[in-house]
């Protein structure tokens, strides 16, 4: 009898710690299945209204012309924000997930990897079934201020730039009506979607605008201005050291004229400049700027981009033909044009001349370029994406098994 009663007990107890067990599995897979969408702004935003916008020192500055070119407490120009958190939090998802691409093996992290500053540390970057593309990835700090994006300054806003990487055939290779069933199909991506674009609710259906502006909205949150130079302009002085001020001045001195281009604070003018650089050998001259506003005089012209976080992402220019920080500065004092191939004749910009620069001041703007370092803001990268891919093996380095497309798009 005393037998039955123990056993009914430890049947009913075994039931129930199996029960237990089970809701525990449950819950666990239900957690890590659940994708959610941040309702705060990213840290150095404000919320206001519904909507994030970024607070920066620098807004307290109203000028660039008063403090003189290189100045150190010169204004920003304008951010493009005015996204909402869930926004910004989906365009995480997006940028990091594989299910972007039209074989699910590459997401914008590819190229634009987190610990590389935004760039790969390639030389041109490697495309959909192992291309080639034509060009070195850019970092993406910053961009969030800039009206010409892409090397050439084809792309006049994020939103626009999207389309290029997303459907590209040697890039990420995806195919609109493809990609938009991919997405719908998948419930977790539909249910952020909607809460993101509350207007969808009715219509049950994702756009392509709303997959761009998810990630332009990740991308303008991506904000570097807080690196030691930064302390240094707001007016905390020891915050460089002597070799760094003084690197700082040969950068804004009108010898060097890097601060007329590269100007403070996102050290860069946002305009195309003919500097001069060549391709990697055996490489067609690429004639940048030319083909975009249809101009000879901006024939080998590129965007200027910007040297914050520089450390992080050589080699350097639009080629990445340039492996160390210090050759690039040096680039400057080899004579105007000394890189340009013989059968070009280029109309290099008047700031590009020959700065006779000694080692030493070189030395000095290399370690300079070294206090614009600040990837305090950092996201962090998705454990999982709501596809379900892995986020790790899409930023894992590929083999090239094409030769250069000469294709840009
Ligand atoms: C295969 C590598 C690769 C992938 C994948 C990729 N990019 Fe890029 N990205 C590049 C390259 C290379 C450039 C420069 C191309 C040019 O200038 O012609 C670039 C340029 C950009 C720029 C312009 C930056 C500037 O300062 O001008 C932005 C923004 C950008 N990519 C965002 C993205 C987003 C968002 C995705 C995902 C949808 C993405 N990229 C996927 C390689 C890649
Ligand atoms: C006339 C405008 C101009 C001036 C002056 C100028 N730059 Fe540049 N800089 C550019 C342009 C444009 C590029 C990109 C060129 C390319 O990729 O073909 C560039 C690229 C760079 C790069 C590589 C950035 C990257 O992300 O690959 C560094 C580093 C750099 N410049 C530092 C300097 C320094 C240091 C000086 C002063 C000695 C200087 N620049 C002066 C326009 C300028």
């Amino acid at each position: 009898m005393i037998n039955k009663r123990l056993n009914v007990l430890f049947i009913v107890s075994f039931n129930l710690v199996c029960l237990a067990t089970s809701l525990t599995t449950l819950a666990s897979t239900e957690a890590l299945d659940t994708f959610f969408l941040s309702k705060q702004c990213p840290p150095s935003f404000e919320k206001r209204e519904g909507h994030c916008y970024l607070v920066s020192m620098y807004q307290w500055y109203d000028s660039v012309q008063s403090r003189g070119v290189g100045g150190t407490q010169t204004s920003l120009p304008q951010h493009y924000g005015g996204y909402t958190p869930e926004q910004i939090s989906l365009g995480r998802y997006l940028f990091f997930d594989p299910i972007l691409s039209g074989d699910n093996q590459l997401s914008c992290a590819s190229c634009h990897q987190p610990d590389k500053g935004f760039s790969d540390g390639r030389d041109v970057s490697i495309g959909i079934h192992g291309q080639r593309t034509s060009r070195s990835a850019p970092s993406l700090w910053n961009v969030g201020f800039l009206d010409k994006l892409f090397w050439d300054g084809r792309a006049s806003d994020l939103q626009t730039q999207a389309a290029g990487p997303l459907f590209a055939d040697n890039e990420m290779g995806a195919e609109p009506t493809q990609l938009l069933t991919k997405l719908t199909q998948n419930s977790t991506y539909m249910r952020l979607f909607n809460t993101a674009f509350p207007s969808n609710k009715e219509k049950h259906s994702i756009e392509l605008q709303q997959i761009f502006t998810a990630l332009a909205a990740f991308q303008s949150s991506l904000i570097s201005l807080n690196s030691r130079y930064d302390h240094y302009a707001h007016g905390y002085h020891d915050a460089l050291s002597e070799d760094e001020v003084q690197g700082l001045n040969v950068f804004r001195s009108f010898v060097a004229r890097c601060a007329e281009c590269h100007q403070p604070p996102l050290f860069t003018n946002n305009q195309i400049a003919v500097i001069g650089v060549p391709e990697k050998a055996g490489h067609a001259f690429d004639p940048g700027a030319e083909r975009v506003y249809k101009s000879k005089k901006l024939r080998g012209g590129f965007k200027v981009p910007t040297l914050r976080n520089i450390t992080q992402t050589a080699p350097y220019m639009h080629a990445g033909n340039i492996e160390g920080l210090e050759d690039a500065v040096a680039f400057y004092n080899k004579g105007r044009g000394h890189a340009v191939p013989d059968n070009e004749s280029l109309q290099l910009h008047w700031h590009i001349w020959e700065p006779n620069l000694t080692d030493r001041e070189i030395e000095l703007i290399t370690a300079f370029l070294g206090a614009l370092k600040d990837e305090s803001l950092t996201p962090s990268i998705p454990t999982k994406v709501p596809s379900g891919l892995s986020v790790t093996a899409a930023m894992q380095p590929i083999e090239s098994t094409v030769v250069h497309a000469d294709t840009q798009n």
